[in-house]
């Protein structure tokens, strides 16, 4: 893979993971994406996950010889942007293949190093923050601290020479490299599920990296970005600002024995006879992660779920947690409820959003006992007249709760004025 001619890339496909961080799905597997520099001085950015060490070292090998440097060049430093062990895993590899070179990372860093290894780099460690620079000889490197995208100790760093923003996780994906699939979804997915929780963060950085030249995103996964950077610009901040990426229905759903399920059915029916963009999940079946992704993609949402021990059904409840966790914010939000004696999972779904700030609620909630009936039916086809509109009507008048529909006196205020 090209980035520069004196930028290149060491990093490696892991096939075999299943799980992301113990909870994501990664069926592409995940890229350990690492980079070569090579000037008067040479650096890597960041090391490997553990088992991909000698692979990795394998590569900072072919890459020097590639370019015509001595057998015994050794690089000058390693500069570790982040303490995930996928990315630091190979630090202590890397020191014992070249053991002249310098470990560049932030006081954090250092001391998770210690945390994790049980020792640390001694006079070879060199503290860098905010602003501090490093010149390899024929370009500089700066530091920029991004703590909290997604751990404190992060920093991110600009080659002014290349115009390359090496941007520790954030900008990356789920996948490895030799799998072709687009960057959005997986980008999206990994965004909301790993980074959501730190929005502010992002914002503060997306600020303080707004009047670089940046040609160049060098993520430590996914693809290395080059054409469109304000495409991609766009999304972080749209994503970190918790706004919703485009109009349309998320569903998310849980059922036991398919009466919930046959609502939810309909419910998509009625709304794709609108031209309603709807995307429905399964949230016992499904990836849970993408179903959050969808959440916060679209700017409503509706939770459709059984009545389980006198509450919500496990999988929902979960779903609405990872939601409130994650910032989950100025969505509108419609319950479809199940139960055979006692239906209380709207009551209780309503409860556990209660931590998310300025949802508004549609008018129409369905109440399913224990089969759909007629007038669930009818229901669901005003909960579809509802989803029809966006959010954003009535929600504008401060005091008003509701959805925008044209039954909302609010709407017609709007339009009166
Ligand atoms: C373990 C268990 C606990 C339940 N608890 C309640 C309850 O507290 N209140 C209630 O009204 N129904 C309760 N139900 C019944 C289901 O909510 C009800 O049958 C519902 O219609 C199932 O919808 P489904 O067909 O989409 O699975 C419970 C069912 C199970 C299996």
């Amino acid at each position: 893979m090209f980035i520069t001619n004196t930028i290149k890339y060491i990093g490696v496909n892991d096939h075999h993971i299943d799980l992301f961080e113990g909870q994501y799905p990664v069926p592409n597997g995940m890229a350990y994406n690492s980079y070569l520099i090579l000037d008067e001085k040479i650096a890597v950015m960041d090391s490997v996950e553990a088992c991909f060490a000698d692979e990795w070292i394998a590569n900072i090998r072919r890459e020097l010889s590639e370019a015509g440097r001595s057998a015994d060049c050794q690089p000058d430093y390693l500069i570790v942007q982040h303490m995930e062990p996928d990315h630091s895993g190979s630090i202590f590899r890397f020191l014992e293949e070249f053991p002249r070179a310098k470990v560049i990372a932030s006081a954090r860093a250092m001391a998770m190093v210690r945390n994790f290894f049980g020792c640390d780099f001694g006079a070879q460690g060199v503290i860098v923050k905010e602003g501090d620079t490093l010149s390899l000889g024929n370009r500089t490197l700066t530091f920029y601290g991004a703590t909290m995208i997604h751990w404190p100790e992060v920093i991110m760093t600009y080659d002014d020479q290349d115009k390359v923003l090496f941007s520790a996780d954030a900008f990356g994906k789920f996948g490895t490299l030799d799998v072709e699939d687009e960057w959005l979804p997986e980008a999206r997915r990994y965004y909301i599920g790993i980074v959501g929780k730190f929005g502010v963060s992002v914002q503060t950085l997306l600020k303080k990296i707004s009047g670089l030249e940046i040609r160049t995103i060098c993520s430590l996964h996914g693809p290395v970005l080059k054409d469109n950077i304000g495409y991609y610009m766009d999304k972080y901040n749209v994503w970190s600002s918790y706004e919703p990426e485009e109009e349309g229905v998320t569903i998310a759903y849980t059922s036991m024995y398919g009466n919930t399920k046959l609502a939810v059915e309909e419910l998509e029916n009625e709304l794709l006879e609108r031209g309603v963009k709807v995307v429905v999940h399964d949230l016992a079946r499904d990836d849970m992660f993408a179903a959050i992704a969808d959440a916060f993609r679209f700017d409503r949402l509706i939770l459709a779920t059984t009545t389980y021990n006198g509450g919500v059904f496990p999988f929902m409840r979960t779903f609405i947690e990872h939601l409130t966790d994650r910032g989950f914010f100025g969505r509108t939000v419609g319950f479809i409820e199940n139960g055979s004696w006692s239906p209380v999972a709207a009551r209780g779904m309503r409860a556990l959003l209660e931590k998310a700030k300025n949802i508004g609620y549609t008018e129409s909630e369905v109440r399913i006992l224990s089969s759909v009936s007629d007038e669930n039916l009818r229901g669901i086809r005003d909960m579809a007249e509802v989803c029809m509109y966006n959010s954003r009507g009535c929600m504008s008048m401060p005091w008003c709760k509701r959805v925008s529909s044209l039954r909302c006196k609010c709407m017609w205020m709007i339009i009166i004025s």
